[in-house]
This record gives structure tokens, sequence and C-alpha cells, in this order.
């Protein structure tokens, strides 16, 4: 296989640390950032990668809710000009899919595995499963090796601030500094499984690389709590959450997805994939690097 590789949103976290593995492993690594669809379909032709890792998207939930449409456009459209380029002109690349732990929403069991039926609670949620069903339909109609990681979330010091993990160690590192008095968030207790993006890509390269192409949950196995979150954050740098957390509805959501805790036996066993940060060093890890980006300078 051609150890060419195309990245399609690698200045996003998971894009970052992809490149790094990529280029490590000797791949020449390609990246798009924002392209048309007329040019994706002349760079897959001139390119013909070996992989393409289609990561770009509306990744944040909040915001679809604001903007479905362009949400739809950019999760679906963009997925299905990449797999029409590949059939079309390609079809020898392997294809991973950024699938999502959201596409379960409001599920019926937990832990999540992939036979977990899926419930979206949200237009980012749908356009996936939707992204998820047209990566699937190429797979089986026209023979491509397509396949769709249902990572579960995944943060780490590259996190954009607008999630809640890094706005919380961000906000952490700014109080503890004098900054600042106080964060504003949501819903405290949502649960999620998070885990370290670092962990989550070897999954990615991992997939592309079996005999059959599949479709795999990534995840830790734990959940935690938003308030969890928070408290360890805080009491990393000797805070106590409750005196700097207050609460602002405006970052509820109109649907909320309570609980999110993956079942990765799949990829353990096949995949021979296993996580190597925990929540406690994965919050560590975070609030660590925003103390030092602040001190030097790096963040405001
Ligand atoms: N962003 C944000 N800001 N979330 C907040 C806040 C806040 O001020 N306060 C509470 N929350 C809660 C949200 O309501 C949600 O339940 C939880 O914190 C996590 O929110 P995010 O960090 O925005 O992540 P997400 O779980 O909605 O989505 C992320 O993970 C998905 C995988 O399950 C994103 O990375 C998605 O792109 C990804 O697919």
């Amino acid at each position: 296989m051609s150890k060419t590789a195309l990245i399609t949103g690698i200045t996003g976290q998971d894009g970052s640390y992809l490149a790094e593995l990529l280029l490590d492993q000797g791949y020449e690594v390609h990246g798009m950032v924002r392209r048309s669809h007329a040019s994706i379909f002349s760079l897959v032709d001139k390119l013909k990668p070996g992989e393409c890792y289609h990561l770009a998207a509306q990744s944040f939930v909040n915001y679809s809710f604001e903007d479905a449409f362009s949400t739809f456009d950019t999760n679906i459209n963009g997925t299905l000009h990449l797999l029409s380029s590949i059939k079309d002109r390609s079809p020898g690349t392997r294809f991973y899919f950024a699938a999502t732990s959201e596409m379960f929403g409001k599920s019926s069991e937990t832990p999540q595995r992939e036979s977990t039926p899926f419930h979206p609670r949200s237009p980012y949620g749908i356009s996936k499963v939707t992204g998820f069903d047209v990566v699937r339909n190429f797979r089986e109609s026209y023979n491509l090796f397509a396949c769709s990681g249902i990572l579960f979330n995944h943060e780490s010091p590259r996190r954009g601030f607008e999630f809640v993990t890094r706005k919380i160690t961000s906000s952490v590192a700014r109080i503890k500094a004098g900054l600042q008095q106080t964060v504003a968030l949501g819903n405290l207790e949502p649960r999620r499984d998070w885990g370290f993006a670092g962990d989550y890509v070897r999954a990615m390269k991992l997939m592309l690389e079996q005999q059959e192409p599949d479709d795999y949950v990534v995840a830790t196995g734990e959940t935690h709590s938003v308030r969890d979150f928070a408290e360890l954050a805080f009491a990393r740098v000797g805070l106590d959450w409750k005196d700097h957390v207050v609460i602002d509805e405006r970052f509820y959501r109109p649907a909320e997805v309570a609980v999110l805790q993956g079942d990765s036996s799949k990829a353990r066993k096949k995949l021979g994939w296993t996580p190597t940060v925990n929540f406690k060093q994965l919050v560590e890890m975070m609030v660590d690097a925003d103390m030092a980006g602040l001190a030097e300078g790096r963040f405001r």
C-alpha cells in the first residue's frame, strides 16, 4: 500500500496527532483545510492516497443547534463528496470516517457498543449518523475499504477552547493566576467517557491496517460527570471548584446526552488497541499544560 495519507481537518486536535503518528511511520502526509468540493475531487485524483482520514467536520454540538443546515452540509455532503471522489478516482484508497459516540445520544443501553441502536439528540449527532450510513453504504455497494471509528470524547492540551474540558482547564489556569474569578458552565450532570486524543488516533490507523473494513467503538470504558472533571481540575491547583464555577443556562442544550460510556472490547480484541491515559491523568495533563501555556504567554 502506498505510504501516502490524506487527512481532512489536519489542523484540528485529532488531525495534528494523527499527522505526527503517520510522519513518524514514514508516511508522506497531505492535509486539507476547508477545501471546496471540486478541489477534493482533483486532489484525490492527483494523489491517489493509500489512506484517507476524513476528520473535517462541524464538530461543536452547541453550534449545530444554531445552524443545522451548515452542519448537515459540511458533515453529510462533505463526506459524500470525498467518498464519491475515492470511488471514481482512487477506489484502492482505504478510508476512515470520524463517527462519534454522539450518535448513541439517548441510548437504550450502557455501555454502548457497535450494536447499540443510535438515537441522536443534536443536529450534529444526526449528521454523523447519516455520514456513518453513507460510509457503510459505499462499503457495501462499491466494495470500498471504508471504516467508521465510533470515538467517544477524546481530549488533550490541543483541544479547542469551546469544548467543556478545555474551557475548564484554561479557566483553572487563569483563575489560579488571578486573571479571572469564575467560569460559567452549563449542565454539570452529563457523564462522558473521556480519553486522550493521542491514544485515539492510534486506533484510526489500526482500523485501516486490518484485512477487512469494519466499524469500531473506541473508548476508555470509564464515565465521569462534567462536575467530576471540574472538581479534579480545580483540585490540581489546590482550589475548590465550588468557589469558582457558576451556572449559566445559556450553555444548556435543547436536548442533552445524559450518559456516554463505551464498550471497546471489539477494538481491544481485533485491533489490539488499549488506551494509555486514564481520566485523572488526562485532567492533570490538560491543567498542567494550560498552567505552563499561560505562564509562557501561549494563550491569555
Ligand atoms: N461545550 C460546553 N460548554 N459544554 C458544557 C458546558 C459548557 O460551558 N457546560 C456543561 N457542558 C456539558 C455539555 O452539555 C455536554 O454534556 C458535556 O459538557 C460535553 O460537552 P462538549 O465538551 O462540548 O462535548 P460533547 O460531548 O458535546 O461533544 C464532543 O464529543 C463528541 C463525542 O461524543 C465533541 O468533540 C464532538 O465533536 C464529539 O463527536
